[in-house]
């Protein structure tokens, strides 16, 4: 059966997943080097909802088929995380967990002997090691013993090359909402280079990095810029929203219980900007087998929009009243530091920690000194919000 897959999965069944080929010739290519001794690093970067998850959702099933061991690392998934409480343990826990759990799924069941055997003879200060269905793991994690046992879980996908190199053809990382590492704060530069030094000196390990970053990202810089962690070692690829072509390729093939008009599907692209989270999430929820134009495509917007834009309304909504305030100043176009200032009434000093948070998440971007709110979803939301109700949904009102 033909189906748009619902915008919250992420692992698309072969029917659903589309195009994306030269994305992935192009990373299948260099992946696969890893297997000779040449192991490249890749940054995935894309606004939010292009598919930068379900892409490499993709590639691991694809490596997973042919023999390779592909530890797929969410971020945003760390229990830390959502407690609010990210930190660098929590962050090497995470890929120790996921590890050990890709080694069960690919059935490499004899790793938890070997393991132990490795924490044992590498003298990693535990004070002991549980078994957590079946699998060992170190515990307590504490400030002292942080150093070793983040060496540990760093130098364990090499070592499980190593091991296993007559039953897998090589090891990835993949790192998805990387952003979230910005949490580290002061520690993150640190941090990072602390990475690139293992990363560096493990040949038959590849890894992959993704997060809604947009290419303006200053996270981007401190990765991959020329004085960045991996400046000059990590190959950047930047995915993008489907051409008004293979939207309308897609949509034909997909969901042909949409008719458009001409006019209502570039009404439609317009909308959506080819991004695969909006277009599927609007194809689902237009009307079908109607005919629809320009026109009806606008109102299904408007009537829609709380449910396009609820990333970013659940973002709006944690932000505080001069973040809100700042963004309402740039709904109308973009605008300078003393030009957000001059309309808020305040001196450009004042603004600029809640700017500088508003670039972090992503929410602002900055282009030659000009700030603005890149993603027109959103914008339409808040407008709209406030033509309803004749105010913004402020924090404190
Ligand atoms: N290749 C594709 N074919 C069809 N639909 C897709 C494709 N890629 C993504 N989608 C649709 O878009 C939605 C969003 O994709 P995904 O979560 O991978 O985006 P993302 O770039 O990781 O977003 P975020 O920045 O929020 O993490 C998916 O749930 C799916 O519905
Ligand atoms: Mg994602």
């Amino acid at each position: 059966m033909n189906e748009l897959a619902w915008g919250t999965n992420t692992d698309l069944n072969d029917n659903q997943f589309y195009n994306r080929v030269e994305d992935i010739k192009f990373m299948s290519d260099l992946l696969r080097s890893s297997q000779y001794g040449t192991s490249p690093s890749i940054l995935i970067t894309g606004i939010r909802g292009v598919g930068k998850s379900a892409l490499m959702k993709r590639i691991q099933k694809k490596f997973r088929d042919e023999n390779y061991l592909v530890v797929y690392i969410d971020l945003s998934a760390s229990d830390a995380y959502q407690k609010d409480e990210f930190t660098k343990e929590s962050f090497i826990e995470l890929i120790y967990d996921q590890i050990i759990d890709e080694c069960g799924k690919s059935g490499i069941t004899t790793a938890d002997k070997k393991i132990e055997k490795y924490i044992k003879t590498h003298d990693v200060a535990l004070r002991e090691i549980v078994n957590v269905k079946g699998y060992p793991v170190p515990f307590l994690w504490t400030e002292k013993n942080y150093k070793k046992l983040a060496n540990f879980v760093m130098d364990l996908p090499q070592y499980l090359y190593d091991e296993y190199k007559k039953d897998i053809n090589g090891v990835f990382l993949f790192f998805d909402e990387f952003q979230i590492i910005k949490e580290l704060g002061d520690d993150l530069n640190d941090f990072l280079w602390y990475m690139r030094s293992y990363i560096q000196k493990q040949n038959n390990v590849s890894y992959v990095f993704s997060g809604s970053m947009s290419v303006k990202d200053s996270l981007i810089e401190k990765i991959a810029g020329s004085n960045g962690a991996f400046g000059g070692r990590i190959l950047t690829i930047e995915i993008k929203p489907f051409s008004h072509e293979t939207t309308r390729n897609y949509l034909n093939e997909k969901a042909e219980y949409l008719k458009f008009t001409d006019e209502g599907f570039d009404q439609f692209y317009d909308c959506t900007k080819g991004v695969p989270f909006y277009i599927n999430v609007f194809g689902n929820l237009l009307p079908k087998n109607i005919p629809l134009d320009s026109e009806s495509v606008k109102e299904n917007f408007i009537k829609f929009l709380p449910i396009l834009a609820t990333h970013f309304s659940n973002s709006w909504f944690r932000l505080n009243l001069q973040q809100q305030k700042i963004l309402t100043t740039l709904l109308d176009g973009p605008l300078n530091k003393s030009g957000i200032a001059k309309k808020l009434n305040v001196t450009s000093g004042a603004i600029g920690r809640s700017l500088n948070t508003l670039l972090d998440n992503g929410l602002v971007e900055m282009e030659n000194m000009q700030y603005y709110v890149p993603n027109s979803v959103f914008r339409a939301w808040l407008k709209n919000e406030y033509k309803m109700k004749g105010v913004y949904p402020f924090k404190s009102i």
